[in-house]
């Protein structure tokens, strides 16, 4: 495929080299402990003195939550789902992630682009390439570099153990589902994902007590260099 003739790089080149926020996502299955530490996560970096904007994917504008709503509950076929994923994304990125980084914050987001790898390319079979294709283009930097979390969380937990702590729980959704080898491959997903840019990603095991994850998140962190980034703010 070749190069979007027509696509703004995120930032404008008249943008000044501005301090850079940290930009820090949350991956994982269904039920793998995402939700359960994000927040504290959050409050950590707030009581450091930092601005934090918690978000989420697929969301995090007006525009990207009401495709959400229809990514979660409509029946598609993959193209059109990894399309809505991605525009979704855009917007998220132009509207919230980027503008928060550019003004040297901190930004969470319970999901990324690993999710699509994990979900569309492990989980449906999509093609991966194409999927690198739309992440190249949606997430252009001015430099001609992709953006990418500075540090991601991914919750690896066993497809069977995740379901069972989510057995009840809520209504499951369109993802919510589907069946165990359908996570099997999301799980696989993540994998091949993480091996692809271990640098930026920090594999938690979620199989563990709350408290044991939890300071699995913090030695993450700490252990990424994240908690001396963003200047202009108290380290
Ligand atoms: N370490 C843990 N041990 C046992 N149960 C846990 C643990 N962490 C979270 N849970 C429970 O597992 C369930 C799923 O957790 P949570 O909602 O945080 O997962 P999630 O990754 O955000 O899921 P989703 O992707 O569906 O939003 C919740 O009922 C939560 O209370
Ligand atoms: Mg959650």
């Amino acid at each position: 495929m070749t190069t979007l003739p027509d696509t703004q790089p995120l930032a404008t080149q008249s943008t000044p080299v501005a301090p850079q926020g940290v930009f820090i996502t949350f991956e994982g299955i269904d039920g793998a402990g995402k939700s359960s530490h994000i927040g504290a996560l959050a409050d950590a970096w707030r009581a450091r003195g930092h601005t934090v904007t918690l978000t989420r994917e697929p969301g995090g504008t007006p525009l990207a939550e009401k495709l959400r709503t229809l990514l979660l509950s409509d029946a598609m076929d993959p193209l059109s789902e990894a399309l809505l994923m991605f525009a979704a994304r855009r917007d998220h990125l132009t509207q919230v992630i980027e503008p928060a980084l550019a003004r040297g914050e901190v930004v969470i987001s319970d999901r990324f682009t690993d999710a699509t790898f994990a979900y569309q390319g492990g989980g449906r079979g999509f093609d991966w390439q194409v999927l690198q294709t739309l992440e190249n283009w949606v997430q252009a930097q001015p430099d001609g570099g992709t953006r990418q979390p500075d540090l991601t969380l991914w919750f690896d937990l066993a497809p069977a153990v995740a379901a069972q702590r989510l057995a009840g729980a809520r209504a499951p959704d369109k993802f919510e589902s589907e069946s165990a080898a359908f996570f099997s491959r999301v799980a696989a997903g993540y994998a091949r994902r993480c091996a692809s840019q271990p640098a930026r990603f920090a594999r938690i095991e979620a199989d563990q007590p709350r408290d044991q994850v939890w300071a699995d998140v913090l030695a993450a962190v700490r252990n990424h260099g994240c908690w001396q980034a963003s200047p202009g703010q108290a380290a």
